[in-house]
């Protein structure tokens, strides 16, 4: 299965595009390294720091509003300074919060700088996702955005080890939100090596560089057709000139930012970070003592980043329908699952690894469909003119739903039960599915341009 999309990565060169699809999936290891660092951390923060529990609930929660300003400023930014510099400030500003972070004496300060910190995960989680998209060619390009799903993946487990790997250290906490200064550090670093993206750059006049670039991107791909590219980059830019961010509400945009949106709320609606916040408690509520939960935990963060692989070596070949229609479909199966095992007293005190198969399923779902291709399709349905904004927007929804969810399970557990949440995201999911087979288009193997002209 895998082969389609490595020998199409074999046959397309000379290693550049890989090199910069993956500095540029350094985001995606900052998003996901916070979503995983903060749960082990908080234990020993709330003691060090003496927060109370407005004050915890503020460290974990601020982040994702900092997440939403961040995407807002950066909608504009990448349009303004380039894709490449907006990774590059993001990549400082975050080595510089995470050391904040890591130096806080108070949790006021904590909470200040985990929100400075919010910024520039909100601006990763978008625009690396936007850059790999306008650097790949067409046949490889589900495959190269979802690196930064990868990335995402691997950052929530190597969080997980690494809070387990300092939970014995003095200061423990303060190394766990500390280190993520490196990856901070590396991916501004390896920013300024990459070249801007040939649509940015044509979009801002500057043909003979653009040209340049693709050339570099393309060089020893036996497939490449640099004229072809430029031109139908220069065709969509002509065409695409007048376009305003006011475009996505009136014009004819507004039915794809519908879908982005919505792909943007099912991500996080059927409760994807209830699973991963909270699997630890999900499982020590099966009669699992807390070290094994933990243990189990590492097992949902190892099904992520695996079935992810898989993800990314089958979107090229299957299409992105396809896996987002199974995907959401397994989805649903997994919270029945979950659903019925937390509503029967005899499974359980008898069938406890009913629980967890029912966490793996849901995250293996999950990470072949709408984890990587809500980010994957919000880069390929917007015109250039309007792409950063949109996606600005669908991601500012993303973080806002994101939010939501995670300030509701607990209470939301105690109020309807806890098998009643997941029938809840059960029907949320049937309704994802209805929406995605009847609206969601296939946009495998097309050129950007090509994807958008169909839409409009
Ligand atoms: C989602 C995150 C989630 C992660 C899990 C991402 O695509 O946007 O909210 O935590 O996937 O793998």
């Amino acid at each position: 299965m895998s082969t389609t999309f490595v020998k199409e990565m074999r046959s397309s060169g000379n290693g550049t595009l890989v090199r910069v699809s993956v500095i540029a999936a350094i985001g995606g290891l900052l998003f996901g390294y916070d979503t995983g660092v903060i749960s082990g951390a908080l234990l020993f923060i709330k003691t060090d720091l003496h927060a109370s529990t407005f004050q915890q609930q503020a460290i974990v929660a601020v982040l994702l509003l900092g997440a939403m300003v961040g995407a807002l400023i950066s909608g504009y930014l990448a349009d303004r300074i380039s894709r490449k510099w907006t990774k590059v400030i993001s990549g400082i500003i975050y080595a510089l919060a995470a050391l904040g972070c890591a130096f806080s004496v108070s949790a006021g300060m904590l909470i200040g700088f985990r929100f400075i910190l919010g910024l520039s995960v909100g601006t990763a989680s978008f625009v690396a996702p936007l850059y790999i998209s306008e650097v790949a060619p067409p046949r490889v390009r589900g495959g190269l955005v979802s690196f930064n799903q990868l990335a995402i993946t691997s950052g929530i487990l190597l969080a997980y080890i690494v809070d387990f790997a300092f939970k014995g250290f003095a200061d423990q906490w303060r190394w766990m939100l500390g280190v993520a200064a490196i990856p901070g550090a590396v991916l501004a670093i390896g920013m300024l090596t990459v070249p801007r993206t040939p649509r940015w750059l044509v979009m801002n006049g500057d043909e003979d560089r653009a040209r340049e670039v693709l050339e570099e991107l393309r060089e020893g791909d036996e497939h490449a057709d640099v004229d072809g590219e430029m031109r139908e980059i220069e065709e969509a830019n002509e065409r695409e000139r007048g376009t305003r961010t006011k475009d996505l509400l009136s014009g004819r945009l507004r039915p794809l930012l519908w879908i982005g949106i919505a792909l943007a709320i099912a991500q996080q609606f059927v409760g994807v970070n209830t699973v991963i916040y909270y699997a630890p408690t999900i499982l020590s509520d099966t009669g699992l003592g807390s070290s094994a939960a933990l243990a189990q935990t590492v097992v949902v963060g190892v099904t992520n980043v695996v079935f992810t692989v898989v993800a990314v070596l089958l979107l090229d070949r299957l299409g992105r329908r396809a896996l987002l229609l199974t995907g959401t479909a397994g989805l649903l199966v997994a919270l029945l699952v979950l659903g019925i095992y937390f509503s029967s007293a005899t499974l359980q005190s008898n069938d406890g690894w009913l629980a967890l198969a029912g966490l793996v399923l849901f995250i293996a779902a999950f990470a072949i469909g709408l984890g990587p291709v809500f980010w994957l399709m919000i880069s390929e349905i917007f015109p250039v003119g309007a792409r950063s904004k949109a996606m600005a927007v669908c991601t500012i929804i993303n973080w806002g739903a994101n939010f939501l969810v995670a300030q509701t399970f607990l209470s939301l557990s105690n109020a309807i039960t806890r098998e009643g949440v997941f029938f809840l995201y059960a029907a949320l999911a049937v309704l994802s599915l209805v929406f995605f087979a009847l609206r969601v288009p296939e946009t495998k193997g097309r050129a950007l341009e090509e994807i958008q002209e169909d839409l409009a």
